[in-house]
Order: C-alpha cells, then sequence, then structure tokens
C-alpha cells in the first residue's frame, strides 16, 4: 500500500506506476478545508525526515467531488484516511464516505489526530480510540475494511491494537511516524530509515500476542528487503511511505518482489516437500 500523504493525490505517482490495482491510502482528509502547517514542511535527518505537514487537505467536500473520482477512474483501490478533533467528526466522516462510490477502505489516523491536544479528547489513548473505531465502524459497510493506524510506541502498541481490534478494526496499521522535533522546534513526525527498528518491534510485540489482529507494517519501507523483515515479523502486508518521495517507483518495485515471493511459495506448496506435514498435493 502506498501510507497516507506519501503518494500525492494520486496524480503525482502516476508518471512512475501504474496505478490500477495499486492500494493507496489518502492523505489524512478533515471535514473542512486545512491550509497546513508554515514552510519548510520537510527536513532531512541522517537516517530519515521529520515533517511537519499539518494536515495540508482540501476538506471532505472537495474531495469527493475532485480527487476521489480521479483515483476511481484510474484504477486505484482508494483509502481514504480519516481525522477528526472529535468522535463525531470522525463518525460523521465514515457516514459521508460510506455514501461515496468507490471507497475501498478507510484508515483512521489516532496517531496525529486534528488539533491535537484537547483535554478531554486525547485519540492516542487507547480508550478514546477504540471509542472513535465503533464510531467509525457503526458508520461504514461491514463489508469494507476499516483500518486503525496507531503511533509505533513500543509502550502502548499492543494496549492500543487490542483497544482498537475489540471495536471493530479490520485491522492495525504500526505505525505512524515517530514523534520529533523539526529542527525550530516546531513538533513533526519522524520517518524513514531511522524508525524501521522500532516499528518492525512494535509489530513482532503485537502479532505476537494478539494474533487475532492483523498488522500492516509501516516504517521505512524502501524495498524488498524491508519489506519482507516486516512480513517476517507477522506483518500481513506493507505500506511505503517516504521513500517514494525521492523513489517513486519503490512501491512497484516492492509490490512485484512481494508477488514474485507469494507466486514461489505456491509454487513449493504444489510440489510438496518432506519438510511440511501440511503439504498434501
Ligand atoms: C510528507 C508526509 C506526509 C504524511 N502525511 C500523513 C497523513 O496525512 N496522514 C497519516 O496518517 N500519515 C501521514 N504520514 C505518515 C506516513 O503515512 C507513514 O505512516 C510514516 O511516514 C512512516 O512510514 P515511512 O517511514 O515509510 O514514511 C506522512 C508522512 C510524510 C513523510
Amino acid at each position: 500500500m502506498v501510507a497516507s500523504g506519501c503518494g500525492g493525490t494520486g496524480r503525482e505517482l502516476a508518471p512512475y506506476v501504474d496505478l490500477d490495482g495499486l492500494d493507496l491510502v489518502t492523505r489524512s482528509i478533515t471535514l473542512d478545508a486545512r491550509a497546513g502547517g508554515a514552510a519548510p514542511r520537510v527536513a532531512e535527518t541522517p537516517s530519515g525526515l521529520v515533517h511537519a505537514v499539518g494536515h495540508q487537505n482540501p476538506g471532505l467536500e472537495h474531495f469527493l467531488a475532485t480527487e476521489l473520482p480521479w483515483l476511481v477512474r484510474a484504477g486505484v483501490r482508494v483509502h481514504v484516511s480519516v481525522v477528526g478533533a472529535s468522535i463525531g467528526e470522525y463518525a460523521e466522516l465514515a457516514r459521508r464516505l460510506s455514501r461515496a462510490p468507490g471507497v475501498a477502505g478507510l484508515e483512521i489516523n489516532l496517531g496525529s489526530p486534528d488539533q491535537a491536544g484537547e483535554d478531554l479528547f486525547e485519540v492516542r489513548e487507547p480508550y478514546h480510540a477504540a471509542s472513535v473505531v465503533a464510531a467509525v465502524r457503526r458508520e461504514f459497510p461491514a463489508d469494507r475494511p476499516v483500518l486503525a493506524k496507531l503511533r509505533p510506541d513500543l509502550s502502548r502498541a499492543v494496549e492500543g491494537a487490542r483497544a482498537v481490534h475489540d471495536a471493530g478494526a479490520s485491522g492495525v496499521v504500526l505505525g505512524d511516524a515517530v514523534p520529533a522535533a523539526m529542527p525550530d522546534g516546531r513538533p513533526g513526525g519522524l520517518c524513514g530509515p531511522a524508525i524501521t527498528p522500532v516499528a518492525l518491534r512494535c509489530v513482532r510485540e503485537v502479532t505476537a500476542l494478539l494474533p487475532d489482529v492483523e498488522v500492516v507494517g509501516a516504517g521505512g519501507v524502501d524495498g524488498p528487503a524491508t519489506a519482507r523483515a516486516f512480513l517476517a515479523a507477522g506483518a500481513v502486508g506493507v505500506q511505503v511511505g517516504a521513500a517514494l518521495l525521492h523513489d517513486p517507483t519503490t512501491v512497484a518495485r516492492v509490490r512485484a518482489a512481494l508477488a514474485d515471493d507469494l507466486a514461489d511459495d505456491l509454487a513449493d506448496d504444489l510440489a510438496g516437500g518432506p519438510d511440511d506435514p501440511e503439504r498434501t498435493l
């Protein structure tokens, strides 16, 4: 999957990637348009980048009228990332998106809420996160996936994943960027190779302790090797984020390599082998 906010509106990827059948998570969409944070919004670090985009997006109405139809026509499987400042806002986004043709699924942004820091509503807390997921799930058809995206915070990952799974999330994305600071001190999120080991540890702990929870890994996936590391840690899928900013073909390369792996596994299964007692063919 293309990670939220890293594939632009989809149009930017078109010259580099066959969009037909591609799973793309949109940048996080709010009910009303957001102008975003002040420039510069990204800063290079020795092993990744810090970003402070501030949820720049055109708002739900404009997204439904322009970006979504284009993506659907291009054959993209569109997962809309939603972000709000209250349970009601998340639910309203889900309700309106449930009626929009071509929305394959939702991803709930629970790691970087809109207007963070409200005293009464802290969506990064597992209890509030679960309330959001339950409210979204009530508004969105049961046969379409709702992913809950969490921060790769080892101290809360298992608790958070359990809470959102019990509230009805189809799966968990681990994870979002790691809280960091821009060089000028503004809050931002660290992503890229620097966070891969942290995200891998979170994926490993959640999948080991909660085998029923399907986890999509994210954090510094820059090619087949890192993607395979997330799958080896127990993830059922991966997202490619910041790597797309310097090589937009990364998602196509990862996709092709994992499809080849799958084909090889199937061929091995069909050929049978003494090492696997389950093999019957
Ligand atoms: C420029 C940029 C914009 C992002 N925008 C969003 C966003 O709108 N919503 C969201 O949930 N995550 C957003 N993210 C976080 C990514 O989706 C991803 O979770 C994170 O960067 C870790 O993956 P990576 O190391 O492969 O980039 C953004 C990341 C970057 C670099």
